[in-house]
């Protein structure tokens, strides 16, 4: 991993990176479709939303957020790093700081849904496939989640 000084951590989403939110959102197959005001939506109904942003050129280039009960389950959502800098060690910097987050650390399940070519990633966190008898089960209008 390339450790990149540029780059700033923070909770906070500048609303002048909305419109970067939705460059990131279109390179991602289940956030493609969303609108900007869908994705302002999101941002205010999101417990937790972690930003990384590239100083020097002010770009958003990672992202996450996080519903949470603060107490017993967090959900992670909408991991994605811009693609032309993934590899550079961002996807690690926005999971440290979803999990460091106060009302994701101390939560008792940390949960998230993924593609198999990415459980590797999260693997390196302490997220593992052992659910017990547990099934997704999902109730939703978008086709492009319950299809092969
Ligand atoms: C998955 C994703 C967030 C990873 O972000 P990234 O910035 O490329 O990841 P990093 O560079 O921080 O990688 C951290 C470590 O994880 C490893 N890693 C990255 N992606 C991986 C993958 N898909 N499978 C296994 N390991 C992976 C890296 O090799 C690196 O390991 P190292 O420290 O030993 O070098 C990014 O590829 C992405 O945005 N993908 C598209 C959207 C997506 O699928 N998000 C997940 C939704 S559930």
């Amino acid at each position: 991993m390339v450790a990149h000084s540029s780059y700033d951590v923070s909770y906070d989403v500048d609303a002048v990176h909305v419109p970067q939110l939705m460059d990131l959102f279109a390179s991602a197959w289940w956030t493609a479709r969303r609108t900007e005001a869908e994705a302002r939506a999101i941002l205010a109904g999101s417990d937790v939303a972690v930003t990384v942003v590239d100083r020097p050129v002010d770009r958003l280039v990672g992202f996450a957020r996080v519903l949470t009960d603060r107490t017993y389950l967090a959900v992670v959502l909408d991991v994605i790093v811009a693609p032309d800098v993934r590899g550079e060690g961002v996807g690690a910097m926005v999971m440290d700081a979803v999990l460091e987050h106060p009302w994701v650390a101390g939560v008792t399940s940390v949960e998230l849904v993924c593609r198999p070519e990415v459980t590797a990633f999260y693997e390196r966190w302490g997220f593992t496939q052992h659910v017990g008898h547990s099934r997704l089960m999902r109730r939703t209008t978008d086709v492009s989640l319950i299809g092969e």
